[in-house]
């Protein structure tokens, strides 16, 4: 069925639903003031810091920073789309969707999804049986056993083996009425080159199904159970089945990466099904490929935390450092694993036991330690030239980090293991940042917000970000007054920005700034932060004097670090010999005068 969604019926279902008997009927709540009260569904505690203010819509957990409307919590819940939330809501509601007639053409793509589903699953069972039921999947049952694999597991991963033959599956299937054609649709059969007709794709391998989010088959792993290569056969792409999509394992691991917070990454088949069978049931794949951002946002939709347990060999290392990029891009929590003893996560745990595993999970390293210890491995910094080649490796990572006593730490610790002095790595440091902060206003003509390490953001800033935010909320006329004064990139944190920019688009737009639009138009972690910033109690008298005195200090503290900018840079092209810098020297006079100016107002 198709159906006709407008922002009109998602508003209507907005309004008339009743968020705390949508969110009771999975968490008990209870009234504490105009809000209510519960244990969160999205982390494990015992006392509830997860709330719901049923006046505005929003929920939010004090402990797991989530947060949202009806819609977030339907999708974080159940780990669904938001037109799956708005269709589960409706229905919850009794509310029909608005229907739509489907075209010839939609009709004829569903119906290509079905069948490539249909034929996926039939496949699945047609090798599940030969592995468990007949005298050819002997050798197969013998191959898994001696790798540990239990007939439970077998049942649980579904696993199944290709017969010894050109073309058992095509045979039957074809027998069973299923068009050839759809057996190499769906990869499971091959045109033969000469003549008519097909061959299996698979034989004599073990097989391991891919299922999407919501179980269902989309493709295959074949192994083989000696040493012929490729070791891996794959289902080529089809249109239910993109590599660079799937996540190995996603459907038995979706809930246990909500409720830990964490999801474990692995490269093989074989590493998620022994981590599952060791109880580390927030283990995915990424098969091989490399890990893709698309990978990353299904995990950080669920978790916050990601990490990285690829194999200890060339190869999954340096798949570790082309997923690191990507997933810090996205603001991830990472940690990297080291599995000792060039091995990897099924090979560990089958030779040192579920323990030892969880173990190593717990002791894993964050990003920074990944890196400096990287850098020392790699790196002879016996000379000079090491520890210059050590330091500028280091310095990036350093000038990414956003928490400045962690930083602060790992400068003595790095100036420890060199033999050099800490000012070196931090005038290095300084060096960096300044620089690249000149990189980006060149580029993007935009203020750059991390300064965290010439000085860390105050919490009294972000607290006047946020309370702006929440005035504007009830204030629309005061809208203007703050567009003039200030611009997003005054506001510091990414999220922040987000949501002001949509306020004052939204403002000029319509000279209002409608809520309703908020959950479809923002992105995921903007949502969150709005739904914190909705929860907190704000003064409700004199806000235009408490918007202009939040705007001063947040004006007035962007200021003060533009002033350091540019008398660092100053500093930096002086000892270079290079008179810019008194150009530097006049802005950042200007810079002082207009902070001057600014206490005075
Ligand atoms: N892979 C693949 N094709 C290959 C080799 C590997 O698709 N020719 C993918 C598979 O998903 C495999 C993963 O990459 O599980 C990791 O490869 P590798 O480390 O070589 O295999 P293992 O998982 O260690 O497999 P096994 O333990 O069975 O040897
Ligand atoms: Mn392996």
């Amino acid at each position: 069925m198709k159906y006709a969604i407008t922002d009109d019926f998602i508003n209507r279902l907005r309004a008339e639903s009743d968020i705390i008997g949508l969110i009771s009927e999975y968490v008990p709540l209870k009234k504490k003031g105009k809000n209510f009260w519960g244990c969160c569904p999205f982390h494990h505690e015992k006392t509830p810091s997860f709330s719901v203010a049923p006046e505005k819509g929003f929920f939010y957990c004090f402990g797991c920073q989530s947060g949202g409307n009806v819609f977030n919590f339907l999708m974080k819940i159940e780990n669904i789309g938001f037109m799956d939330a708005v269709k589960a809501l409706a229905t919850k509601m009794n509310i029909p969707l608005p229907e739509v007639e489907k075209s010839a053409q939609e009709l004829a793509k569903e119906k290509q999804l079905n069948d490539l589903f249909k034929v996926n699953d039939m496949a699945q069972e047609f090798y599940h049986s030969c592995l468990t039921k007949t005298s050819y999947g002997k050798s197969a049952r013998e191959y898994l056993a001696s790798r540990g694999i239990s007939l439970p597991v077998i049942e649980k991963f579904n696993i199944g083996f290709a017969p010894p033959h050109w073309d058992k599956l095509s045979q039957a299937f074809m027998e069973r009425g299923i068009d050839s054609q759809l057996l190499v649709n769906a990869g499971l059969a091959i045109e033969r080159s000469n003549s008519n007709g097909v061959y299996d794709r698979f034989r004599s391998r073990v097989m391991f199904p891919i299922t999407n989010a919501r179980g269902k088959v989309i493709g295959f792993g074949g192994r083989v159970l000696d040493d012929t290569q490729p070791k891996y056969l794959n289902s080529p792409e089809t249109p239910v089945f993109n590599k660079r999509h799937v996540l190995y394992g996603f459907e038995h691991a979706f809930k246990h990466i909500r409720d830990s917070g964490k999801a474990v990454v692995v490269e093989g088949y074989l590493d998620v099904i022994s981590a599952h069978t060791a109880g580390i049931n927030n283990a995915v794949a990424s098969l091989g490929t490399a890990f893709t951002t698309d990978q990353a946002k299904q995990i950080l939709r669920l978790s916050e935390e990601i990490i990285f347990a690829y194999d200890s060999d060339a190869a999954g290392q340096n798949a570790t450092v082309r997923a690191l990029s990507i997933v810090q891009e996205l603001g991830a929590k990472v940690k990297i694993l080291s599995i000792p003893d060039d091995k990897d996560p099924d090979e560990y745990i089958r030779k040192h036991g579920a323990a030892a595993f969880t173990d190593l999970l717990a002791n894993a390293d964050g990003l920074i330690d990944y890196q400096i210890k990287k850098a020392f491995k790699e790196i002879d910094y016996s000379g000079l030239e090491g520890k210059v080649a050590v330091v500028s490796k280091i310095v990036p990572v350093l000038a990414a980090s956003n928490n400045a006593v962690e930083v602060n730490s790992h400068i003595a610790q790095i100036s420890q293991t060199l033999a050099i002095d800490e000012s070196a790595i931090r005038s290095e440091l300084r060096k960096f940042i300044v620089q690249i902060k000149k990189d980006k206003t060149v580029n993007g003509g935009k203020t750059i917000n991390k300064i965290s390490l010439i000085k860390k953001p105050s919490v009294a800033v972000e607290q006047a970000e946020k309370s702006i935010i929440r005035l504007l909320y009830d204030n629309v006329e005061l809208i203007p007054t703050v567009q003039a004064l200030l611009s997003v990139d005054d506001f510091q944190d990414e999220n922040r920005q987000e949501i002001i920019k949509f306020i004052f688009d939204a403002y000029n737009v319509e000279k209002k700034c409608l809520a309703s639009a908020w959950y479809t138009d923002l992105s995921e972690a903007a949502n969150v932060e709005l739904s914190q910033i909705m929860l907190t109690e704000i003064p409700t008298d004199d806000t235009a004097k408490l918007v202009n005195d939040y705007m001063r200090m947040i004006r007035l503290t962007n200021l003060k670090l533009l002033y350091e900018e540019h008398r660092l840079r100053a500093d930096e092209l002086e000892r270079m010999g290079d008179s810019r810098f008194l150009q530097e020297l006049a802005e950042s006079q200007r810079i002082k005068d207009e902070i001057k100016k600014t206490h005075n107002s």
